[in-house]
């Protein structure tokens, strides 16, 4: 069984004061909720003082992104280990980072293994252009990213052990257009792609326990229908998650 996971990526949203302001709300709402795990991923300057709202409830913190060198000459960047005094988990391979920041699936791969190297769970995101959809390239394209994006973690994953990464399918034709996938789609591209690819790679027990989500235009009124699915495990929601009547009921949805 695996236990549902949502998690709200804000993206470059909200000051240090609106953080605490949205946080405040959110917080009542999210506690009474049981049974799945609940992630706030706000911007960089946002972690330390949403880390302190957050101590001693059952929320988790997440950033959006970090740099695979430890520290060194890389003006403008954060490091794991910088992430990890306040984040468990850290969102990799956004579609809005491959786009406009240049990041590959070479530069992914090293992200991911720093993460894991910092006891921070990787929340990995693939997903397909509208043109690759439409060419009927989606499990090419999306197999591909998971073997790139994951190679060389044997060492890192144990076989048999709980899994210590969550994925994400989002079609990028569907973040933040409102153009949703249908929740039958997503679920296939799980089972007919994304888990077959991890049990090849490290095995079917192992794939059996990653938590893999959905995102793209999940709102308060269509969560239920993707989570209904087996295959999907919960959400990573973009814009419904500052939205605090929005974001509780995905989560209530997933619970
Ligand atoms: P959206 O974004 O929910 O606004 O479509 C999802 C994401 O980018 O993670």
């Amino acid at each position: 069984m695996r236990k549902p996971f949502v998690a709200g990526n804000w993206k470059m949203n909200k000051t240090v004061a609106e953080s605490r302001h949205l946080v405040s709300e959110l917080v009542p709402g999210l506690q009474a909720i049981d049974g799945v795990d609940k992630v706030l991923c706000p911007p960089f300057t946002s972690l330390l003082a949403v880390a302190a709202l957050l101590e001693g409830t059952d929320i988790g913190l997440g950033a959006q992104n970090i740099h695979w060198e430890t520290a060194g000459a890389f003006t403008g960047e954060i490091s794991p280990p910088m992430v990890a005094e306040y984040c468990q988990y850290v969102i990799l391979g956004h579609s809005e980072r491959r786009a406009y920041f240049g990041e590959t699936d070479e530069t992914v791969n090293r992200k991911i293994k720093a993460a894991l190297a910092h006891d921070l769970t990787p929340i990995l995101c693939v997903g397909e252009t509208l043109e690759e959809n439409e060419a009927e390239r989606t499990k090419e394209v999306i197999s591909r990213q998971v073997r790139e994006d994951l190679y060389g973690l044997e060492g890192m994953i144990e076989p048999g052990n709980e899994s210590p990464l969550v994925i994400a399918y989002e079609p990028i034709w569907a973040i933040g257009t409102g153009m949703a996938a249908t929740a039958d789609g997503a679920a296939a591209v799980v089972s007919d792609v994304i888990r077959p690819t991890l049990s090849d790679l490290f095995g079917e027990a192992f794939a059996q326990t990653v938590r893999v989500l959905y995102g793209g235009s999940v709102k308060g009124g269509n969560a239920a229908e993707f989570f209904s699915q087996p295959e999907i495990d919960g959400g990573l929601i973009g814009g419904a998650s500052l939205k605090v009547a929005d974001f509780i009921e995905i989560v209530q949805a997933a619970s």
